[in-house]
């Protein structure tokens, strides 16, 4: 993945289209995926850890079920779009022991670098 694509701070929602710059590929703005500067991914990273994320899945593996891993091809084909993984997390998984995260304990801000960072350990987001 290009992680020169934004090295401006990451105060701007703006960040999910890839912007015109003179060297970026058109191929690389196709997708409903945010591709999270560099600050969203290092701040999601702290969250991720913070929240106690981690705990479970390590590495963006899964602990508990081994099989649904944060990353990887499979994955990203069940969740395609960023909304999809959002409303996971919001909602958890009661059953399978994935826990509720409500807006007062990640904002929506949080929310965005969590899932940059989520995004980010599967190198090749863009087919
Ligand atoms: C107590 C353990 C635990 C914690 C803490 C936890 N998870 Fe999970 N998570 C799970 C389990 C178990 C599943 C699998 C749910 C299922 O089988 O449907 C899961 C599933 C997921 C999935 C969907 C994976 C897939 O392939 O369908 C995402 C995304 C996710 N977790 C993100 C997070 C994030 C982000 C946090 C922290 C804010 C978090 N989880 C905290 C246990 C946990």
């Amino acid at each position: 993945m290009a992680v020169s694509l934004f090295l401006e701070p990451a105060s701007a929602e703006k960040t999910v289209k890839l912007k015109a710059k003179s060297d970026s590929k058109p191929t690389a703005s196709s997708k409903k995926v945010a591709v999270g500067s560099l600050t969203q991914i290092a701040h999601g990273k702290k969250l991720f850890e913070r929240l106690t994320c981690a705990g479970c899945h390590p590495s963006g593996g899964n602990t508990l079920h081994p099989y649904r891993p944060l990353k990887g091809p499979e994955f990203l084909s069940r969740y395609k779009e960023d909304g999809q993984i959002e409303k996971l997390i919001r909602a958890g998984v009661a059953r399978a022991g994935m826990p509720a995260f409500s807006k007062t304990q990640v904002n929506d801000k949080d929310m965005k670098d969590l899932i940059a960072f989520i995004r980010s350990m599967t190198p090749s987001t863009n087919k």
